[in-house]
């Protein structure tokens, strides 16, 4: 692989929020992505990390309901109809969680690079409700629910910019648009 081909990668990687709710996604599919996960660097190498993984009803509708999407928009995010395939429920174990949010960042950057190498789509989502996840996922008493990674196909468009305002928009042909500040911003 190139540094193109990882850069191209990396740019395609975007936070889908509209998909085709009827789009199957293999549960091998899944495993393959949680084992990305599972590999991932973690500080001290304590790997305090768990993933659940929930791609079937009643379970993945508990998960989708509570979420909140895109709250720069005026939208009330995905129909039913246009909800994921499944979703990574990414936990800790409390016992182990010193620096849990960072190895959780990495892990699902991991599984969003892993999800686009497959030709799947995504998002990470930290508006999940943890109580909730808690009961219907029936997790035991030391693992809490951080984040949960959508997954699916896509049906929206996404276009990268480069601005320094980084408010995300929908343009005029419906576009989700994702400013990055420019290299001059950030290099410091
Ligand atoms: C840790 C984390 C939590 C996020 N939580 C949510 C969320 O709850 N709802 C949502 O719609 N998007 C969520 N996002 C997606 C961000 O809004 C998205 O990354 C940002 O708009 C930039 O878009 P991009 O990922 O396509 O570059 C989250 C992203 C990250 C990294």
């Amino acid at each position: 692989m190139t540094f193109d081909d990882l850069k191209n990668l990396v740019q395609n990687s975007r936070c889908y929020r509209v998909f085709d709710a009827n789009f199957y996604v293999s549960h091998k599919d899944l495993v393959d992505l949680v084992e990305l996960a599972r590999i991932s660097s973690s500080a001290r190498n304590t790997q305090p990390l768990r993933y659940k993984i929930v791609d079937k009803n009643p379970q993945k509708l508990e998960i989708f309901t509570p979420l909140r999407w895109a709250s720069n928009l005026s939208w009330n995010g995905p129909s039913i109809h246009e909800m994921p395939s499944a979703f990574i429920v990414v936990c800790k174990d409390t016992n182990l969680e010193e620096f849990a949010v960072v190895d959780a960042g990495i892990a699902m950057q991991n599984i969003m690079l892993g999800l686009k190498a497959k030709g799947l789509d995504g998002c990470m989502l930290a508006s999940i409700d943890k109580q909730k996840y808690k009961e219907v996922l029936e997790l035991p008493q030391d693992i809490e629910p951080m984040f949960a990674v959508a997954i699916g196909k896509a049906t929206q468009k996404i276009e990268m910019i480069e601005s320094i305002d980084t408010k995300y928009y929908r343009n005029e042909n419906k576009a989700h648009i994702v400013p990055k500040l420019p290299l001059s911003e950030v290099l410091l």
